[in-house]
């Protein structure tokens, strides 16, 4: 075995993974759009937060486990979907063992590397994401094979707008990697030895197909070919929305809320949750950072869908952050992608103990034994953190 691959922060698992992925594999994760605005203001949100700590009288141990869309978990934290390819040769596998180990739940991307049935195969408790993409008929096989597979739920990520000419230039991206296109990154891979040889002990390379985007036992679509079907959809209506609720008939979250007039129609079309997103700065460039319109959505669904966020959580006490403003749960994205870059299953388990961590040490400093007790009075919000 080699060095110790354990890291004490998400912010020290960044630092690796940028050393050991491919110059444009890291590009991909870094992700975000435009002038990289929301993905900044998504950490600098949190960064604004405060707390207001208690000395002494606090109780001993911390309650954390909660359910998430139905399914038990052992912390208010799931995984995020993401469709990002050539992080690992074990992909989305070791994020299913990964979570099963730590007792949580995961998002599995339609854009994923890794066929559902593996995934499901390894972790039951996963729910699968989709957009709307392809004809009403296609959607519907994804939803059936989902289905089949035992997926626990569904995930309509609703946010993407596909302006995504970014300030600092994008990562070049094969279609699919042949011989050529293998020599034209050849320097940038040769200067990542570990991430080549992770990739060479498997003899393959990254195929970029995205297997749970064609129905079971069809050829795979690569990434390009679905993601030009994805953008030649029109977006749905909110009926639209309603029928696929309705023909799911199961736990559905809605992902990419920001306004508190759509959770209302999310909740009237048929979702039992939704994930208030920007899908960490990816989609329209100046949406803010979920934290900051979280309170408002929470106050106008008045509990009657489950409410969680994803944007700029790395640290356990984010998570307790978006707790005390009303979220139910979060979703995690670039954090567990950076640990499963660095260390695989390992790796990924490794963030969710820095989050479990980081929830543990926080509520002690808070005087709290159970995330279910957290309030906004646990919390320093500063003027204007919200826009009204
Ligand atoms: C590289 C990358 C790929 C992503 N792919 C998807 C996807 O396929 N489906 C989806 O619903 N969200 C996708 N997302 C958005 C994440 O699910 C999540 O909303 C976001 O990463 C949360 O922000 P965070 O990275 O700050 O935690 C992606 C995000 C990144 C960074």
């Amino acid at each position: 075995m080699m060095a110790n691959e354990w890291f004490e922060s998400v912010a020290v698992a960044r630092t690796r993974a940028e050393k050991r992925l491919p110059r444009s594999v890291y590009g991909a994760i870094v992700a975000g759009a435009e002038a990289g605005v929301s993905m900044h203001d998504n950490l600098r949100a949190f960064e604004e937060l405060g707390f207001r700590p208690l000395a002494a009288g606090q109780g001993a141990g911390c309650d954390m486990a909660t359910t998430l869309m139905g399914q038990p978990s052992s912390m208010p934290v799931m995984i995020s979907p993401t469709g990002v390819q050539a992080v690992h040769p074990d992909g989305e596998v070791a994020v299913a063992r990964a979570t099963a180990a730590r007792g949580v739940p995961m998002g599995l991307s339609s854009f994923g590397s890794k066929p559902l049935e593996e995934v499901i195969a390894a972790n039951p408790q996963t729910f699968f994401q989709m957009y709307w993409a392809g004809d009403r008929d296609s959607m519907t096989a994804r939803m059936e094979r989902a289905r089949a597979a035992g997926a626990v739920g569904l995930i309509l990520t609703l946010d993407w707008s596909f302006s995504h000419g970014r300030d600092w230039g994008s990562p070049s991206i094969p279609e699919k990697i042949d011989l050529k296109t293998a020599l034209e990154h050849a320097p940038e891979v040769l200067a990542r030895p570990r991430w080549l040889c992770s990739w060479l002990r498997t003899r393959a390379l990254p195929d970029l197909g995205v297997p749970n985007f064609g129905p079971i036992g069809g050829p795979t679509p690569g990434f390009f070919e679905a993601y030009g079907a994805w953008m030649g959809t029109p977006p749905p209506s909110w009926d639209d929305i309603a029928s696929l609720a309705a023909e799911w008939g199961g736990p559905l979250m809605i992902k990419g809320i920001g306004r508190s007039d759509e959770a209302v129609r999310a909740l009237e079309a048929g979702a039992t949750a939704i994930s208030v997103s920007n899908h960490g700065g990816n989609n329209l460039d100046g949406s803010p950072a979920p934290i900051r319109v979280l309170s408002d959505i929470v106050e106008a669904v008045d509990g009657r869908l489950e409410v969680l966020m994803d944007g700029g959580i790395r640290r356990g006490s984010d998570v307790v952050k978006a707790l005390a403003l009303g979220a139910h749960g979060v979703l995690i994205g670039r954090a567990y992608l950076w640990g499963l870059a660095v260390n695989g299953q390992g790796g990924v388990e490794n963030v969710l103990d820095v989050l479990r961590g980081g929830i543990e040490a926080t509520m002690r400093g808070l005087g709290k034994t159970s995330i279910h007790d957290l309030t906004r009075s646990d919390i320093v919000i500063p003027p204007n953190f919200s826009p009204d």
